[in-house]
């Protein structure tokens, strides 16, 4: 049985389009996209998700009071569409913690940093104006702390002298749309173990 996620989005979707192409060209990928939700029309990620025949919902921030019933609300969504897990491709909303409690280990987020460092919005300036070497991606689970969960996995890439944020981010973006599909793909055929803050790979010699 295949797993049903939701992918989060709120831009140019190119993440999930790594992982729209996984699912078409894998046979053993083993999660289904059920639905793309986003938190503003037109964006990028919705079109790529028309173009491949999946379902899109938009659930609009400004239309909830509150991140509390903003979160009840996009998790009645997906799972309204039979997701039991959400996964985060450049959604730029904070979920509370109601999320959690409803997806528990079930929601991944991928972030443009090697976290702990430079947690938050600008993942890649921030670590460009801290003057770092050395930068990545990150793939975790998301729990009640923003930019906090257990982490998957983490991939590094070389600050060069010349970058600029939107080389930096280019570069770091080629790494997560290898990783993205490789995490998810894992997660979805139960080959991921939780211990504490410590993810295993099953399977996998690393
Ligand atoms: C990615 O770099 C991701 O790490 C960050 O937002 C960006 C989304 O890009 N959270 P895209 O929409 O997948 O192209």
């Amino acid at each position: 049985m295949e797993t049903p996620v939701a992918v989060l989005v709120s831009g140019s979707g190119s993440n999930l389009q790594a992982l729209i192409d996984e699912a078409r060209d894998d046979p053993e990928f083993g999660a289904r996209i059920v639905a793309v939700l986003s938190d503003r029309p037109g964006i990028g990620g919705l079109e790529r998700a028309e173009r491949a025949g999946i379902p899109t919902q938009v659930v609009a921030w400004q239309d909830y009071p509150d991140r509390h019933s903003y979160t009840t609300a996009i998790c009645d969504v997906a799972a309204g569409f039979g997701a039991d897990t959400l996964i985060l491709a450049g959604f730029m909303r904070i979920l509370g913690p109601e999320a959690v409690a409803r997806f528990p280990n079930r929601i991944i987020n991928i972030h443009p940093a090697l976290l702990p460092s430079f947690p938050g919005a600008h993942g890649v300036r921030d670590a460009l104006v801290y003057g770092v070497k050395v930068t990545g991606v990150t793939i975790h689970f998301v729990d009640e702390k923003v930019d906090h969960g257990p982490i998957i996995a983490q991939s590094s890439v070389t600050v060069l002298p010349e970058d600029t944020e939107e080389s930096l981010h280019r570069r770091i973006q080629r790494e997560e749309h290898r990783l993205f599909p490789e995490v998810v793909k894992a997660f979805a055929n139960g080959r991921l173990r939780i211990e504490g803050r410590s993810v295993s790979w099953e399977g996998v010699v690393s």
